[in-house]
């Protein structure tokens, strides 16, 4: 009789946990980070959608995932909390209205043709506008000054919630302003500026170049300060970057994840897409400002379901279209993840694929 019990409740225990635990993994996460955005009860019918369902515990698994980052995730924690490793940068330097520090990462020492100073690059993490803090990249920015030979700066800025869209533009810009102030300090060229910026970094690195140039009041930043920024910036290499938050916003609909992310919210809603897209202000710029956008060189990875790579195509066509300077780079292989991961160290598989087009960018908009 006990048998007989047993063998009627394994196939309906293991049917609850296959249609149990996918619910369970998907309410939680939107239970977490925010349910689909409908009045009263259709909040929960939405969310309670086979098709979501099923999407949004994919991506949650999918994050399983960067556990394979574990051991580089120590690597670049103990390198961070070496005090011996103090020699190769100036570590929590305060910078802006907010108070966010930034690490600055000196050239190599030997090797440098000349010793006039260097040029400078600003690197800007993603973490989709709400996540992400320097000391993650300190790896990265430390082989970027050596592979470039540049002084390299990597603040933080006010994601979201402690700050919305334009706080991170505003952020980026006060660091930059700081950044042509401090020049003779740290010895670097303040008018030989490059931004790097991955995914949603590099949305703002397109977006305060544009509103910098655009000299928009809401930076709250002098008019001459912001005209001397803008013609020291060089131009901006992008990796895996959004330009278009509408087009994003779709392929997060795609993947059933545009109520957990936190795009929309830290963008101030759908209506305020267009105002904060790069591709949107571009459209909207006059001939002389056109005139005045710097190059830009745009990377990103074929197998990337995070960004696809047409954003980068759709970015780059219409510059073309408009007459600007930009080039392409797409990478075979190469995900939203690694081409940030494997710029950390050079025993990383594509650290020199990845490398290699950011060093003929680089070089291109340096002029070095
Ligand atoms: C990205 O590609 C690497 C292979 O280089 C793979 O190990 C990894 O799982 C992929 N996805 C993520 C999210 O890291």
């Amino acid at each position: 009789m006990a048998g007989l019990k047993y063998h009627i409740s394994l196939p309906v225990a293991a049917g609850a946990l296959l249609v149990g635990l996918p619910y369970s993994i998907s309410l939680a996460a939107q239970w977490m980070y925010g349910w689909p955005n409908k009045a009263g009860y259709k909040k929960y019918t939405e969310a309670l959608k086979p098709r979501r369902i099923y999407c949004l515990t994919r991506a949650v698994l999918e994050t399983l995932k960067y556990l394979q980052y574990g051991k580089l995730y120590f690597q670049w924690r103990s390198w961070y909390n070496n005090d011996k490793n103090r020699e190769h940068y100036e570590k929590g330097i305060a910078f802006g209205r907010r108070g966010n520090k930034l690490d600055l990462y000196f050239p190599p020492t030997v090797g440098r043709c000349g010793d006039g100073p260097v040029p400078l690059v600003v690197f800007i993490y993603g973490g989709a506008w709400s996540s992400g803090e320097r000391s993650t990249y300190c790896l990265l920015a430390r082989q970027m000054a050596e592979e470039l030979s540049a002084t390299v700066i990597c603040p933080d800025y006010s994601t979201y919630p402690k700050g919305n869209v334009l706080a991170m533009v505003q952020d980026i810009a006060d660091c930059l302003v700081w950044a042509r102030e401090s020049a003779q300090m740290f010895n670097f060229d303040k008018d030989n500026i490059v931004l790097v910026g991955h995914s949603a970094g590099a949305h703002l690195c397109a977006l305060t170049t544009f509103f910098l140039l655009d000299l928009r009041e809401e930076l709250f930043i002098e008019a001459a300060k912001q005209q001397g920024v803008t013609s020291a910036i060089r131009g901006v290499i992008g990796l895996s970057g959004v330009y278009n938050i509408m087009d994003h916003y779709e392929h997060e609909q795609m993947r059933a994840v545009e109520y957990v992310s936190t795009m929309h919210k830290a963008m101030n809603g759908v209506e305020n897409f267009p105002y904060y897209s790069p591709t949107h202000l571009l459209k909207t710029f006059s001939p002389d400002k056109l005139a005045r956008v710097p190059p830009f060189g745009l990377i990103h990875g074929t197998t990337d379901i995070i960004v696809p790579a047409e954003s980068s195509m759709r970015f780059s066509k219409l510059f073309t279209s408009l007459s600007l300077k930009v080039s392409l780079y797409l990478l075979p292989k190469v995900n939203h993840t690694n081409i940030v991961t494997d710029l950390m160290t050079p025993d990383r598989h594509f650290y020199h694929t990845v490398y290699g087009c950011i060093k003929q960018e680089y070089r291109k908009l340096t002029g070095t």
